[in-house]
């Protein structure tokens, strides 16, 4: 009787498991801080003793060289980082632009900055995270400290380049081990893109900048440390693009081939959108086009396909880029800086670092490459959020992971099942479950209970099933 109840049970539970997924899968997530090091090219690393990066290394995982997404600014990037989308798809397609529709001008030094508008064709990986249940925190990251679709992160510091990186580290780990503790962070730093501008990055005193940002770096891990955070944290250290050397023989002088009267300059060299006036297109077009070997001109939709740079009204009708090391200016009177970035986003030059360490990640893993745009498939990843539609694939990543995820279906992790804050996209799928799973067990207790009453080898039914139906109906359907 007993062997029978037995199997019978087995043969139940493991129908059971079957039908019905554990709903509490994605429940554990992993805690993420992705930390950028603004203007950090990938072989800074290669200039002097950088220890911390290193031990990362070896804990964790490193990307040689990380494909960035044109143009190679600080804006388009940050924001590419955090959503995995082009610059033409997330819409912060400069440092400084111009809407020709609504006659607004933005600058992400300006008040324009916190205009949500200009941030909303994209959700920001802090948003989704927040909608899914997690809780986000920001330290200085570019456009944190706007709305974004009618969300801040859960918490963030207004932007102050004057704020120490220790203030910022400090910040970011009590917001990590609160009471309400956050599970993803995004951490910014200035540099040592302030000091390639001003120095150049072939100057040797950049590398006392260098060595300072690993020092940083060491701040950060020991602070880690002390918070008992480091070994289940995630650490990702990236940054945006990479410096190239200026020389002020290299300097394209738009004055010099076609009047100023004729046209708008919007953003910096060296990729510069130009609006002609009214009636001027075919002017200012052939003036410039064969102008100079070293500046390329297109226009919008002639922009290289491969930019993924020309679907967007905030990309101007006609854009100047120049060759690699090349400035563009109006005339000689503006003193130019010693580095740049911005160029061609193929150019070695022009890529940033990568290094990562964690729970998730293989360790003493090197990859040569990785598009930046693949690493929102693979944050969404670690922190099992349902990533949004994106220009990246996970799939190209995932090597950097200790366990890949599932090859079929493709890596849509739920987000997690909390009462009371069902995520919004899921729940009809979940509902369905629900009901075919509930419906499927009714079934199989039927039969079970069925099979045992025609033996009559057991005590009454009443009893039976709420020795069953109990234990399988709260461990499975746990709500
Ligand atoms: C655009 O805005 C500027 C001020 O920012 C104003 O001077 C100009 O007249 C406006 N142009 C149009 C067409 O509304
Ligand atoms: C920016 O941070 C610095 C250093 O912490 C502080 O002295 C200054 O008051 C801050 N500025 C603003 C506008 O909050
Ligand atoms: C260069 O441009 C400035 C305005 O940006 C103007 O004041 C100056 O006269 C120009 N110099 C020459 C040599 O054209
Ligand atoms: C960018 O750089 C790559 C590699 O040097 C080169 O093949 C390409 O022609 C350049 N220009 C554009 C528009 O991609
Ligand atoms: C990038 O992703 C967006 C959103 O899915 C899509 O609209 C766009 O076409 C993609 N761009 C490319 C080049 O695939
Ligand atoms: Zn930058």
């Amino acid at each position: 009787m007993l062997h029978l109840l037995f199997r019978s049970w087995r043969v139940l539970g493991c129908l059971l498991a079957l039908t019905l997924p554990p709903i509490s899968r994605q429940e554990k997530r992993g805690k993420l801080l992705l930390v950028s090091f603004d203007g950090f090219r990938w072989d800074y690393i290669n200039r002097v003793p950088t220890p911390n990066f290193d031990a990362i290394m070896k804990e964790g995982v490193q990307v040689e060289r990380v494909v960035n997404t044109y143009i190679t600014k600080t804006l388009p990037n940050h924001y590419t980082l955090v959503t995995g989308l082009h610059a033409e798809s997330h819409g912060m397609v400069a440092n400084e632009m111009f809407d020709q529709h609504h006659n607004r001008s933005f600058s992400m030094e300006g008040q324009s900055a916190y205009e949500p508008r200009w941030w909303e064709e994209a959700v920001p990986l802090w948003v989704t995270n927040q909608r899914a249940g997690g809780r986000s925190g920001a330290a200085m990251w570019p456009g944190s400290d706007v709305e974004i679709h009618g969300v801040y992160p859960t918490h963030y510091v207004p932007y102050n380049a004057s704020v120490p990186f220790q203030t910022r580290v400090e910040k970011l780990l009590s917001w990590f081990s609160g009471p309400e503790p956050i599970d993803f962070g995004v951490l910014y730093w200035e540099e040592p893109d302030e000091s390639g501008h001003n120095l150049g990055p072939e100057s040797p005193l950049l590398d006392v900048v260098i060595a300072d940002i690993d020092e940083k770096l060491g701040f950060l891990l020991e602070e880690l440390k002390r918070a008992g955070l480091y070994d289940d944290i995630n650490l990702i250290v990236t940054s945006d693009h990479g410096m190239t050397q200026l020389s002020s023989e290299k300097i394209i002088e738009l004055d010099s081939y076609v009047s100023r009267d004729l046209y708008t300059w919007v953003d910096k060299s060296p990729v510069v959108g130009i609006i002609p006036k009214e009636g001027a297109f075919d002017e200012v077009y052939s003036s410039l086009l064969n102008a100079n070997p070293n500046l390329y001109v297109y226009k919008r939709e002639d922009i290289p396909e491969h930019y993924h740079y020309s679907h967007n009204e905030r990309i101007m009708p006609i854009l100047l880029e120049a060759r690699e090391g090349w400035t563009i200016v109006p005339n000689k009177t503006r003193k130019i800086m010693l580095g740049n970035h911005g160029y061609n986003n193929s150019l070695a030059s022009m890529h940033p670092v990568f290094v990562a360490r964690g729970p998730a990640f293989q360790s003493g893993y090197t990859k040569d490459t990785m598009c930046s745009v693949d690493l929102y498939p693979l944050m969404c990843y670690i922190l099992g959020v349902r990533p949004l539609p994106n220009n990246g694939s996970l799939a190209s990543v995932q090597d950097l992971l200790l366990e890949p995820p599932p090859v079929t279906p493709p890596p849509t992790p739920t987000p997690r099942v909390l009462l009371g804050s069902w995520p919004k996209e899921s729940s009809y799928a979940w509902v369905v479950e629900l009901l075919l799973g509930t419906s499927l067990v009714v079934f199989f207790l039927f039969l079970f209970v069925k099979q045992v009453t025609q033996k009559q080898q057991l005590p009454t039914l009443p009893h039976i099933n709420r020795e069953i139906s109990k234990p399988l109906l709260y461990e499975e359907l746990q709500l």
